[in-house]
């Protein structure tokens, strides 16, 4: 939904129901999908009618909420083991974006820490996923004034390539890396966007540059295989994406070609931000070997809308993200400051995650 001010709101509880605007329609239609229960939830997950991974967060945080008041019982322990099945099913709709698993575990431990009847667990578990929303929101300003302080201070507007959508349709809204392109809109320090199309998906051919059109952002869609050329033709300032989860050394899991992206970077000296709140840094794994990449269908390579573009009878390998090395990233940019990768480890900011 969007208020008066244009801003994007991509999940919301009304009328007594979840609101997801369809991702899978924009930019061509701008509409909605109502959600009343759990499993209409994972299937919107699944299918990227919701998409992003603190909007799969909040999302999931919603799904739990629906899926506990579909528990008909009011014996404390059937719930708890009714409401673990619903976790269950959220948490097997995608793998990579650690937000979700998250934001599922934020809400067994408020069922399982709230004492009362099944009655005040619900209302318990409303409540939080009211929180999980508003606090992703606060966080997106807060990655976007932390990355606006970290960008290269020349030229005076800078040109951000950005890959894939982190913007507000990612998360409750205003977005991480485009949450720190539209505060470095709003100080004057931005000249446009260069949005890379994002294959297979196209989201941001779709997303970005439909969010960079409602806010009146200057925007450039390019092909993937063009980023480095632009980078070449000094085009390229800085480039900041989303993450979908972050290893304890900073290795980062993001949608696929964002680790080209990050090598055409250091190759031509361009500074390469991560955009993301303490939420998608993953403290159980030291590295980003072990981070579970999503493969989808291959149909969202060989097709387009009627199209078939491929010969018959090839094969597809079709992995939805890549891990970019921490080392070819300059900082990591959360709620709480930006951060050299290295440094995400000591216990200051693995405290506040
Ligand atoms: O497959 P998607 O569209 O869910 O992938 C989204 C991304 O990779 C985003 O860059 C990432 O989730 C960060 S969103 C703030």
């Amino acid at each position: 939904m969007t208020n008066s001010s244009n801003q994007v709101y991509p999940v919301i509880w009304h009328n007594d129901s979840v609101s997801l605007i369809d991702q899978t329609r924009l930019p061509n239609e701008y509409a909605f999908v109502e959600i009343h229960r759990s499993e209409d939830m994972a299937r919107a997950i699944k299918t990227m009618i919701v998409r992003g991974a603190p909007a799969i967060g909040v999302a999931a945080a919603y799904g739990m909420y629906l899926g506990a008041r579909e528990i008909k019982t009011s014996d404390r322990h059937d719930f708890l083991e009714n409401l673990d099945k619903v976790a269950q099913l959220l948490r097997s709709t995608r793998p990579t974006a650690v937000n979700l698993f998250w934001a599922i575990g934020r809400m067994m431990k408020t069922a399982y820490e709230t004492l009362g009847t099944v009655e005040q667990i619900k209302q318990t578990l409303f409540q939080t996923a009211q929180n999980i929303n508003t606090e992703d929101l606060q966080t997106c300003q807060a990655i976007g004034d932390h990355g606006l302080a970290a960008l290269p201070t020349t030229p005076q507007k800078l040109t951000i390539l950005t890959h894939c959508n982190a913007g507000a349709l990612a998360t409750a809204g205003y977005g991480t890396a485009l949450g720190v392109v539209r505060s470095a809109w709003r100080e004057g320090r931005l000249e446009r966007v260069f949005a890379d199309e994002t294959r297979p998906r196209l989201q941001g051919a779709k997303l970005t540059a439909w969010e960079c059109v409602q806010e009146g952002i200057p925007v450039t869609v390019i092909t993937d295989n063009m980023a480095a050329h632009c980078m070449k033709q000094g085009l390229i300032h800085a480039v900041v994406v989303g993450a979908d989860r972050i290893a304890a050394n900073g290795d980062t899991a993001n949608k696929i070609g964002t680790y080209s992206v990050a090598i055409a970077a250091t190759a031509h000296n361009i500074p390469f931000f991560v955009a993301a709140p303490l939420s998608t840094i993953d403290f159980e794994l030291p590295d980003g070997s072990q981070i579970p990449i999503e493969e989808r269908n291959p149909e969202e390579i060989y097709q387009i809308g009627d199209t078939i573009l491929t010969p018959s009878n090839v094969d597809f390998y079709n992995p939805a993200f890549d891990v970019t090395p921490a080392e070819l990233i300059t900082a990591i940019v959360t709620e709480n400051g930006a951060f050299a990768p290295s440094a995400l480890v000591q216990s200051q900011v693995k405290q506040m995650a």
